[in-house]
């Protein structure tokens, strides 16, 4: 099997394996859109913040580390974009150090009705400032840990086999400490095809002892 559908397989069942993503079964394998070219959704070529994701190897769980090799495999036939301009407040390292793909929905090398879904990679040492968007989305951690904050539930860590679930317009951040991460997202619902906004100019993150 070629390493993208490989890839879209292992992914698949990998959502279809948790009851945390019930509401996003599906988004993931559709046919291959084999009529476009795939592109990115985003502000810049980051495939050289891509070329580090080996590093990702180190912090998978036993449950993940399937996905991983098959990102990692497909890594070089994949689009990866920075998601936000430079100048945009998405925090601290974010622009140099993140890197985002899409495989199944608009403009994605596979085709969806349901939502779109995607690997979102973050170096160590990286803020993701608050931001909120009108779809669903679920982050099902692949590989390391980090601080994951919402508004409704404050700071927590999630690492490696975890999923995040963000409701619909709700405030959400990151941050990576020694750790990178990789992470399958998925988005589902309304507004799909509008970028997430910040939620103040700052790109700074709530305190930890805050909601
Ligand atoms: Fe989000």
């Amino acid at each position: 099997m070629i390493p993208i559908n490989a890839l879209m397989h292992a992914a698949n069942r990998y959502l279809d394996a948790h009851a945390e993503t019930m509401g996003f079964h599906g988004i993931l394998g559709g046919d291959r859109n084999v009529t476009i070219a795939v592109r990115g959704h985003g502000s810049r070529d980051a495939r050289p913040i891509a070329a580090h994701m080996d590093e990702c190897r180190a912090g998978t769980d036993l449950r993940t580390a399937d996905v991983v090799d098959a990102a990692l495999a497909a890594r070089d036939d994949l689009a990866w974009w920075a998601p936000y301009a430079e100048d945009a407040p998405a925090g601290a390292g974010f622009f140099a150090n993140a890197a985002v793909t899409t495989l199944a929905g608009e403009g994605a090398p596979f085709a969806s009705d349901a939502g779109r879904a995607g690997l979102f990679y973050v170096r160590a040492g990286v803020e993701y400032a608050p931001h909120a968007h009108a779809p669903r989305e679920i982050y099902a951690i692949l590989s390391g840990r980090a601080r994951y904050w919402n508004e409704a539930t404050g700071w927590r860590e999630a690492g490696a086999g975890d999923v995040i679930l963000t409701p619909e317009h709700s405030w959400h951040a990151m941050k990576t400490g020694s750790d990178p991460v990789l992470i399958l997202w998925a988005w589902t619902g309304e507004g799909m095809t509008i970028r997430p906004h910040f939620r103040d100019d700052t790109g700074a993150l709530p305190p930890e002892e805050t909601k």
